[in-house]
């Protein structure tokens, strides 16, 4: 049995995540299709006190005004929060995004549900603050809890809306970006299992 919050997050991205037949819609359906069996549960880690937290609340106020099942994943994720892992990634260069950002799994490794085959995880971010640009082998699908930019590689920045979608295929470089608020949006990545 899965704690409900978790299990309503679950649901709720499913049902936003709806991609047209291909590979993003692939990647979703090996992330839930998954995600059909619980994994074990871990121990909450003491509450995280970095200051950027505190656009939590607002994001979470926003996104529940929200279109659809936004203001659903929003409640679940808001109630989830205060267990989270929350990390950030060191970045010497850019002081103002290390402090300005925070990310958390809900489900992978160091989630709340310890798993290794999908992850789930957040990101919050203070406004103004641009996520640099990255990649990663598994292929990444955004459902977007606010406003916020998404681009990848030279393409064009993109706003994809509350309740939006980006699918990110396997190792594209992808970055993302707040505007005057703070940007909340949920990740779910899908590695490709190994071949043994
Ligand atoms: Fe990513």
């Amino acid at each position: 049995m899965r704690n409900t919050d978790l299990q309503t997050l679950i649901d709720g991205l499913a049902s936003a995540a709806l991609f047209p037949p291909g590979e993003a819609a692939d990647a979703a359906a090996h992330v839930f299709t998954a995600l059909k069996s619980p994994g074990p549960a871990n121990a909450p880690p003491p509450p995280s006190n970095m200051p950027v937290l505190r656009y939590l609340e607002p994001a979470f106020e926003d996104a529940s005004a929200g279109p659809g099942i936004v203001p659903v994943i929003a409640t679940a994720v808001a109630a989830l929060a205060p267990a989270l892992p929350w990390y950030r990634r060191a970045d010497a260069a850019r002081p103002e995004f290390e402090n300005g950002h925070a990310n958390a799994q809900i489900i992978g490794p160091n989630g709340l549900e310890v798993r290794d085959d999908v992850v789930i995880g957040v990101s919050l971010m203070a406004p103004g603050i641009q996520y640099p640009d990255h990649q990663h082998p598994p292929a990444e699908v955004y459902v977007v809890m606010s406003d916020g930019e998404w681009r990848q590689e030279d393409g064009p920045w993109h706003r994809p809306g509350r309740g939006g979608l980006v699918f990110n295929p396997p190792n594209i470089v992808h970055a993302m970006r707040a505007g005057d608020t703070p940007l909340l949006a949920i990740w779910c990545l899908a590695p490709v299992p190994s071949p043994d």
